[in-house]
């Protein structure tokens, strides 16, 4: 039987998941999505055309592949026709290759709304003001409109005209702000689902009849292990559980759970919002790399913070995911540093750091780990002995090739 593989990022997100999911597509059957919603922010090249996938599994772009979204990702309906609409004006047929579970919870424009005015207030974190927070919390105080919610009309008008006032409170008295008006919440929602509806389905089912069949799946994590709810720098976290073992109740299908572990890894470290970062860099170095990895959000734009590998944090995710194989990324963003620096330890709350020459040369495209110039190699060797852990891919480019 071929063996299943959960990819999940290693740091506080970025770390170049899309891009990887898509390279090891070619070798699945189908990918699955199994936390987060439309924060998430993937990017792949395919040939030269870019493609930033907030929902849709980062496996699309093969014809093979089929393509699912389990119950633990929270759902904008409207985040994701305009994914499809984008996909399909370049060609790509989603209808009869995306199925997305009946039990995802809703994330309603609402949802956003009250995301931005707590973001707009003083005990701001920096979100994505997409609405995933408040959109969780529903799903955990039990007041989610389900997708097979929008089955049933009278279940529906009930469940959502009590949401609407509960969000319409806070709203009004909290935040001084304009309420939404139910009608046209409803009336929105329904429009929506009517040209949703086909993609939803069981997923639970048509997973197991894929491992069944000897098919293998890649569960595509979003975000990474430092924004874990339970495990991250919280509260600067996002909403959901990150880690790998959180997809057996994600994805719906719990014998997810057999599967290897990719934990993705920049070969430095990038932040997107606020909360701590020890080895950040404030100094020119940091604006070097921000500018050769040209990090701004995917989802957002924002300016990535950045500062260098922390390897106690890489290896405390390689623990906390029980990951087995670690794909470094982005190495080609140190190539033309002259030296490099890892965090190897913490005296108080100060990273103490090995000091690495660079290589000053381009690992561009290098396909071979022995054809990486040495100091390259070291540099890996070094990370790899540190964590305990098999780097078993390195990637050096945005695209597919490298
Ligand atoms: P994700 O959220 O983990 O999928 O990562 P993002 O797509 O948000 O950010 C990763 C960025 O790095 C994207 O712009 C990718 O195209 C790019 N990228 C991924 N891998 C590499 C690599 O090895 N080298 C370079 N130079 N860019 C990469
Ligand atoms: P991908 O999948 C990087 C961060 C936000 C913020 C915190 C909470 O592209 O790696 P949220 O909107 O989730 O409530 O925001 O989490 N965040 C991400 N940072 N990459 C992501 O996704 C992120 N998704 C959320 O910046 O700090
Ligand atoms: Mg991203």
């Amino acid at each position: 039987m071929k063996k299943s593989l959960i990819l999940v990022g290693t740091q506080w997100g970025d770390e170049g998941k899309g891009k990887i999911v898509d390279f090891y597509s070619k070798k699945f059957d189908a990918v699955c999505r199994f936390q987060g919603g439309h924060n998430a922010g993937h990017t792949i090249y395919k040939e030269d055309e870019k493609f930033v996938l907030h929902l849709i599994p980062s496996g699309v772009f093969y014809d093979h592949v089929s393509c699912f979204i389990g119950q633990g990702v929270i759902l904008s309906i409207d985040s994701l026709l305009e994914e499809i609409k984008q996909l399909e004006e370049k060609g790509i047929e989603l209808e009869g290759k995306l199925r997305i579970s009946r039990y995802c919870s809703l994330l309603l424009p609402l949802h956003a709304k009250i995301d931005q005015l707590r973001e707009d207030n003083k005990n701001s974190i920096g979100t994505t003001r997409r609405g995933i927070g408040p959109a969780y919390e529903d799903k955990t105080a039990r007041r989610s409109i389900k997708a097979f919610d929008l089955e049933d009309k009278d279940l529906l008008e009930k469940k959502l005209r009590s949401l609407v006032e509960y969000y319409n409170f806070q709203i009004k008295n909290i935040h001084d702000s304009e309420p939404f008006s139910y009608d046209d919440v409803y009336k929105d929602l329904i429009e929506s689902y009517k040209q949703a509806s086909k993609y939803f389905g069981d997923v639970t089912d048509t997973l197991e009849n894929i491992y069944d069949e000897g098919g293998n799946i890649l569960y595509e994590g979003a975000q990474g292990t430092l924004l874990d709810v339970d495990y991250g720098t919280y509260p600067y976290v996002t909403s959901s559980n990150t880690l790998a073992t959180s997809v057996g109740i994600g994805s719906g299908f719990p014998k997810s759970i057999y599967s290897d572990v990719l934990g993705i890894a920049k070969a430095y470290t990038t932040r997107v919002g606020a909360g701590p970062f020890p080895t950040e860099l404030f100094c020119e170095t940091g604006e070097r790399i921000a500018k050769l990895g040209h990090e701004f959000g995917a989802t957002t734009g924002r300016p990535r913070r950045c500062g260098w590998l922390d390897l106690l944090a890489l290896k405390k995710a390689v623990f906390t995911n029980s990951v087995t194989d670690i794909c470094l990324t982005k190495l080609d963003i140190m190539d033309e540093f002259n030296s490099i620096e890892v965090c190897i330890d913490y005296q108080g709350n100060q990273p103490v750091y090995k000091t690495f020459e660079g290589w000053q040369s381009s690992t561009e495209g290098i396909t071979e780990f022995k054809n990486l110039p040495l100091k390259a190699q070291e540099y890996i060797n070094f990370i790899e002995d540190f964590v305990g852990c098999n780097i078993s891919i390195v990637s050096t480019g945005p695209s597919r090739e490298e």
